[in-house]
């Protein structure tokens, strides 16, 4: 990646971070003393959970599950199915799901289902991006972080064929 690829930034650096501490002072407030599992959905999510459990201050316990929704490129296969399953039990817990971006939703919507038949005590949704002009299924989420509009987004952990999700910013792909 040279700077004349860089793609055009959409959300800064400084706006995520300034939109992750909001975050963690509304999950603080519903998670306090409750000792929660934090869910992370592979890959997209590792550098938003990263960065928002160092800002909770309280005991909580970190899994991250893979499930695969795309394939190569940016287009939904719309087929779900659970890659690297849960450890942690999550009968009688208080879980939070952390995602990167809900889009058709039927990533979170295939999880959040699965995870409720395993019956927490409190099940809630963080996303850090929703486009909900892509929405296919319903989702209800508690937590949103910056609603975007319908591109392809890289960076800040989002990927196109496993490049840019190491761009600190969130950009938009040219020519999606
Ligand atoms: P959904 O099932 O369509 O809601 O898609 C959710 C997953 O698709 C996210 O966890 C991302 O990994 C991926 N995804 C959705 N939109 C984008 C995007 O704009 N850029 C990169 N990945 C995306």
């Amino acid at each position: 990646m040279n700077s004349e690829s860089r793609p055009e930034v959409l959300i800064s650096s400084n706006e995520i971070a300034a939109t992750v501490d909001r975050l963690a002072a509304e999950i603080r407030r519903d998670y306090l003393g409750k000792d929660p599992l934090l869910l992370g959905i592979l890959k997209g999510s590792f550098m938003f959970m990263a960065d928002l459990i160092r800002l909770l201050d309280f005991p909580l316990e970190v899994e991250f599950v893979r499930l695969s929704s795309y394939g190569r490129g940016t287009e939904s296969s719309g087929k779900m199915n659970v890659v690297q399953g849960l450890r942690s039990t999550v009968k009688g817990r208080d879980v939070l799901v952390v995602e990167d971006i809900v889009d058709t939703g039927l990533t979170v919507a295939y999880l959040m289902e699965y995870l409720s038949k395993k019956r927490p005590a409190l099940l809630k949704l963080c996303a850090l991006l929703d486009k909900p002009s892509r929405r296919r299924v319903p989702v209800s989420i508690d937590y949103i972080g910056i609603t975007v509009p319908d591109k392809f987004l890289v960076g800040y952990g989002l990927d196109c064929d496993e490049k840019y999700r190491n761009l600190p910013d969130v950009c938009i792909l040219e020519g999606e």
